[in-house]
């Protein structure tokens, strides 16, 4: 069989379930999550730079992949050093995105669509260009203004020492030393990433006044939720005491840091719940935490903070069967006791792509993207991943944007390469992406990468991802679950769990995902195959491939 099945027909929208009063039963709790970056993704008016015009004329185009949810990384009014995650006004959208017309019509269509919209939300950090940073440096060492962020003089004899060691993600110290207004070296300001990025104080209630004001603000936009950006890092250690060593980006993720993880965020994530919970619809907040553990990262899901976290652990894992499970189980394991679902992610704007990242090429990528979908919880899917895009590695140094490379961290490398603007046809200027070029040059293999290309090849990564998505839309085995049922009687290397259909109806599913990179044979079909990531005709199971079957 090819990886087609028997799945119903894509391009309605998606149904809503509902609970006994009408309104909408955790919607969150098993939807798939598409990532746009919309820089990259359509560019409505032919400057060569994605907008929100662009993504709401792909909507349909998002309804029909069947998707139930849209995040957009941020479009607001930006100087860009970050693409954008350096924010200069959390309410106003960068001209480069469009304007808040836009934005209102966006979430109109998408709702009409039935699909929901997530924007980002910045809180650690704003732009150096943010009024109240540029009216804190304007008025110098004292002014109340300078409380909202971390101004502090420096260490030294004349204060020329940064004034503690934390080190900044993106590479030297987390301090840039300011002028003061009659041109002598001021004091120091926290920047956790790129110095065009100061870190709010959240010990100042204006800054929680301000965040509560922008969650409302959206909310009344009608937006169904926020990914929270750095949502590990807003609150640090009293008296930001020194960490005492170098190579602090090997500890990210590892271990509780002055700056990061410190338990008086969830205060913060308790307040926002409540605002949440205000608004009709399950508006939802998505954590963008890096912790030491799945069991730390499960503190920002408790039933009165947040409802998702990105599961890093999970992307951060080899291609590999026992390293699978064993992350799997972990992730189940440790959102079970705060009752939020586990979420599942492979590919984003700050990883290398996983057809690269994870070393076999698109039978790898397919088979991955299969074994996560069947995943009991929410899952995340990257713009272009349903295309099996790869990684743009030979991107000329002139043409790169990114500040920023991660060390150490599974993350390394400059992030340009999976923010190309992605193909949508085959010929024409960026292959679809707009009229005037795109910010990044695309490589030639893009033609046949492209949405045009795939639509209607029942062997596309595209088809694969939309006949995935359907039967995950009606098996009353898929979506929402606590827990997989491990085969073990499978030869070694295959990945192989059951899950039990919901309804009561017995209509189970197995998914096997073959991690060799050789055809397996097994001793009998599990049940019937439903749908495969690479050519299953019965037999052995390829190298690199997942099989979804019914039992
Ligand atoms: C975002 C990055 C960004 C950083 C600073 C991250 O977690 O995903 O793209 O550079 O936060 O805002």
């Amino acid at each position: 069989m090819t990886q087609h099945s028997s799945a119903p027909a894509t391009g309605t929208a998606p149904a809503v379930r509902t609970d006994a009063s009408g309104a909408p039963a955790g919607w969150w709790r098993d939807a798939v999550i598409y990532q746009v970056y919309p820089r990259s993704f359509a560019d409505g008016n032919g400057d060569g730079m994605g907008d929100l015009a662009g993504v709401r004329a792909r909507l349909p185009y998002l309804a029909d992949l069947g998707v139930d949810a849209v995040w957009l990384s941020p479009f607001y009014a930006s100087p860009q050093a970050d693409a954008g995650y350096d924010v200069a006004d959390y309410r106003a959208i960068d001209p480069m995105f469009g304007d808040l017309h836009d934005a209102d019509a966006l979430i109109r269509d998408a709702h009409e669509l039935g699909l929901r919209i997530i924007v980002d939300l910045v809180p650690n950090h704003s732009s150096d260009q943010h009024e109240w940073f540029q009216r804190a440096l304007r008025e110098g060492p004292g002014s109340p203004l300078r409380d909202r962020y971390h101004f502090r003089p420096g260490r030294g004899p004349k204060g020329e020492e940064p004034p503690n060691d934390w080190e900044s993600i993106f590479g030297g110290p987390a301090w840039t030393r300011t002028e003061n207004p009659d041109g002598t070296p001021g004091e120091w300001y926290l920047h956790l990433f790129a110095p065009e990025q100061p870190d709010f104080n959240w010990e100042n209630e204006a800054v929680r006044d301000e965040f509560r004001s922008v969650l409302r603000f959206w909310l009344d936009m009608g937006v169904d939720g926020f990914r929270i950006d750095v949502a590990h890092g807003l609150v640090k250690a009293a008296g930001l005491p020194d960490m005492g060593r170098a190579g602090q980006l090997k500890l990210l993720g590892n271990q509780v840091l002055p700056f990061f993880d410190q338990d008086g965020v969830h205060e913060i994530y308790r307040s926002w719940r409540r605002i949440l919970d205000e608004y009709p619809g399950e508006r939802i907040g998505v954590a963008e935490a890096w912790t030491p553990s799945p069991e730390r990262t499960a503190l920002y899901l408790r039933a009165d903070e947040l409802h998702q976290a990105f599961n890093f652990h999970y992307l951060n894992t080899a291609w590999n069967a026992e390293a699978l499970r064993e992350v799997i189980d972990q992730s189940l394991d440790s959102m079970r006791p705060v009752g939020a679902p586990t979420t599942w992610v492979l590919s984003n704007h700050d990883v290398v792509r996983h057809r690269t990242r994870l070393g076999g090429g698109l039978a790898r990528a397919r088979a991955a993207s299969l074994l996560m979908l069947a995943l009991p919880g929410s899952a995340y899917v990257y713009q272009g991943e349903e295309l099996g895009l790869p990684e743009v590695a030979d991107l000329p140094d002139e043409v790169r944007q990114d500040p920023s490379f991660f060390k150490d961290n599974g993350q390394d490398g400059l992030r340009d390469g999976c923010r190309v603007p992605i193909p949508w046809t085959r010929a024409g200027s960026s292959h679809g992406f707009g009229s005037g070029g795109s910010w990044l040059p695309q490589p030639g293999q893009w033609a046949e990468l492209s949405v045009e290309e795939q639509t209607g090849d029942p062997t596309s990564t595209l088809e694969l991802y939309r006949s995935a998505l359907a039967v995950r839309r009606e098996h009353p085995a898929l979506g929402a679950g606590e827990s997989v049922q491990w085969l073990e009687d499978f030869p070694a290397g295959v990945l192989a769990f059951r899950r039990r259909a919901a309804d009561g109806s017995g209509r189970d599913l197995i998914c096997t995902a073959n991690t060799t990179d050789r055809p397996v044979e097994l001793s009998a079909a599990p049940g019937r195959a439903l749908l495969a990531s690479g050519e299953y005709e019965g037999g052995a199971i390829p190298a690199d491939t997942t099989v979804w079957w019914e039992v």
